[in-house]
């Protein structure tokens, strides 16, 4: 063999190689654990879940598996930041999956992925500019889970504010519909003042500057996020190429600062069926315990 061909026999195993890992990676679920200094002095710790882009399908038995078992955490309050869709028929077996956490107090918004079915997409696009257009599939039944997590007591956040309590803790929350589709109307929510011993959260699909940075500005002290799935194809020891959106790569997943708030995005849990790689950023659920920031 000659050494061109050797090279190019070389270069064809580690691509092979390098996607195979991707979509082991993609399968290797992990529980993050983050403390946050967000609650009014003298406030009893309180533990939430994000959940976030879990992209189910029918035939994944083994993130479904892994999902309900976080019930066992028992946290005090679950956030979804949407994107639990990829196949028409996964409404059934998204309820069936958080069937255990639908018994706790939960928020919700929705993104593009519950809207509309997946369909592929050149990877080259998410590296360019964002022209605002967008590819989508077939429409998906979404009515259909949000009222079924509607009817075991998760509020609805999409363009939506909420006050209640969990524990002994008042939160006011609100919430925008997905910015990825230009459904966001957060002048539309509700404005709600700071106010001692209230935790406000702001609950979004897609962190869009414009939403995220109107919401610190509006003294929330903890936003959620998810949609950047973490960059999905990340380099090591560099970390996200793209958000899929104008957050900075550098904000990609996990706990930042927006202003006076904290922004807390996750990497998600699943992918897009078209694409179901993952590279150095494995797929993930968050279990935040918010203390108070003395
Ligand atoms: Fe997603």
């Amino acid at each position: 063999m000659s050494r061109a061909r050797r090279l190019l026999a070389a270069a064809v195993v580690a691509k092979t190689a390098g996607i195979a890992y991707a979509a082991w990676e993609a399968h290797q679920y992990r529980l993050r654990r983050v403390t946050v200094p967000a609650l009014d002095e003298g406030a009893e710790p309180l533990r939430v879940l994000h959940l976030s882009d879990l992209h189910l399908t029918p035939r994944q038995k083994g993130k479904a598996a892994w999902v309900r078992q976080l019930a066992a955490l028992e946290p005090d309050l679950i956030v979804n930041t949407g994107d639990n869709l990829a196949h028409p028929d996964a409404v059934p077996v998204v309820l069936k999956t958080l069937d255990p956490l639908l018994d706790i107090p939960g928020v919700f918004v929705m993104g593009s992925n519950d809207y509309y079915g997946p369909v592929w997409k050149n990877p080259a696009r998410y590296l360019l500019p964002d022209s605002g257009g967008r590819i989508l599939g077939e429409p998906l039944p979404w009515k259909v889970l949000r009222d079924g997590f509607v009817s075991r007591g998760w509020i609805d956040l999409n363009n939506h504010d909420a006050d209640f309590k969990v524990r002994q803790q008042r939160i006011a929350a609100a919430g925008t519909d997905d910015p990825h589709l230009g459904l966001d109307r957060y002048a539309d929510v509700p404005y709600r003042a700071p106010e001692h011993g209230v935790l406000r959260i702001g609950v979004t699909h897609a962190p869009y500057l414009r939403v995220v940075d109107a919401m610190a500005g509006d003294g929330f002290d903890l936003i959620f996020a998810g949609h950047t799935h973490g960059g999905q194809l990340c380099l090591p020891g560099f970390g996200a190429l793209v958000t899929n959106c104008d957050l900075p790569t550098s904000q990609a997943s996990g706990l930042h600062v927006r202003g006076d708030a904290w922004l807390h995005v996750s990497a998600g849990l699943g992918t897009s069926p078209t694409a179901p790689i993952r590279f150095a950023c494995p797929p993930e659920a968050t279990l935040l315990t918010l203390v108070p920031a003395d």
